[in-house]
């Protein structure tokens, strides 16, 4: 057993990366269930409704489960993290931007934190940090992130400091790919674009089509997205998405293009859930995203990992 484990009770060392807009509670909930901990995504400023709605599904398991912020839209309103640290999760993930008051307030109620890091120079600055668990992060993953340096590289570079445990992000789609991040020293695997089309995702079904149409070849990391949408994220935090129509031909868009009429345009894609337009964040394991399938079928299917390693051993003995 992983301290990482001892620490937070988990069965299979596989966590769901906190997804706005697609990891709420009931994802949250069956992952938990399966053994692994189940992460809630919380987007810019959800109303306390929502947070109290997502939060049923979890509250009142035995399982561990966790949330997980934008950092940058903490710094100007705490209350979504107050809110939920009412509900006791397991965990409290804080990505993008400052993370310090939340990780006290976090620390306060006695919960542990995690942050994502995306190079040497973040991952330097986490160790520093009041952070009890690194997540480390590469660019082949999809969503909000940096793209400068690949998963194995920066998880290679984490695991050697043995300082903090350890969580590999970014492109494990498969059992193979869990056992590959534990084999490079991670603590667990932190899985996002593989429960993107899963039947608990909360994303439109015309998005999860295009997931599962989608193939590795298929992304792009690009900031052109929220530049249209007039979204305040920091510079260094594009977003890997699936290429259409809107990215391929605004590879180059810039700040003062944006204009009111192309936001509104924007927002009207997304809420019409077209996949040509508006973003569909996955990273390049899309590529084994094929089927609809529920959060327990993706989680029996990466928890093959262990007959991996155990192959691997005798292969290599
Ligand atoms: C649709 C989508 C939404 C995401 N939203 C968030 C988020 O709200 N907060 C966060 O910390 N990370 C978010 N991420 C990034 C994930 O935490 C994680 O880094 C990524 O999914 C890992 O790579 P993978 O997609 O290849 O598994 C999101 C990722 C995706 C695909």
């Amino acid at each position: 057993m992983s301290d990482l484990q001892r620490l937070l009770g988990y069965r299979e060392p596989i966590f769901n990366a906190p997804m706005a807009g697609a990891a709420g509670g009931a994802l949250a909930a069956a992952v938990s269930q399966t053994g692994g901990v189940g992460m809630i995504g919380v987007s810019g400023s959800p109303k306390k409704e929502w947070i109290e709605e997502q939060a049923g599904y979890v509250a009142s398991l035995d399982s561990p489960w966790g949330v997980g912020f934008m950092a940058w839209s903490l710094e100007t309103d705490l209350s979504p993290l107050e809110s939920f640290l009412e509900f006791s999760p397991s965990l409290v993930s804080l990505s993008f931007g400052d993370v310090s008051r939340g990780a006290a307030l976090a620390h306060e109620a006695g919960v542990l934190t995690a942050m994502q890091v995306g190079n040497a120079a973040e991952l330097d600055r986490a160790m520093e940090d009041d952070i009890d668990i690194i997540i480390a992060r590469g660019g082949e993953g999809g969503g909000h992130g940096r793209n400068e340096s690949g998963t194995l590289p920066l998880l290679q570079l984490a695991t050697a400091q043995q300082l903090k445990p350890v969580v590999a992000a970014g492109g494990v789609g498969t059992a193979h790919g869990v056992a590959a991040v534990l084999a490079a020293g991670a603590q667990a695997a932190w899985v996002g674009t593989r429960f993107l089309s899963a039947t608990e995702s909360l994303g439109h079904e015309n998005f999860k089509a295009a997931v599962r149409q989608a193939g590795m070849d298929d992304t792009t990391y690009t900031r052109a997205f929220d530049i249209a949408q007039q979204l305040p994220w920091p510079a260094e935090f594009g977003g890997r998405a699936l290429r259409n129509q809107f990215s391929d031909s605004h590879e180059d868009l810039s700040s003062w293009e944006a204009s009111g009429a192309l936001r509104d345009q924007m927002v009207q894609a997304r809420a019409d859930a077209q996949p040509d337009m508006a973003p569909v964040y996955a990273g390049q394991a899309v590529q084994f995203v094929q089927t609809a399938q529920t959060a327990g079928e993706v989680m029996a299917e990466l928890s093959g990992f262990r007959q991996i390693l155990n192959d691997t051993a005798r292969r290599f003995a």
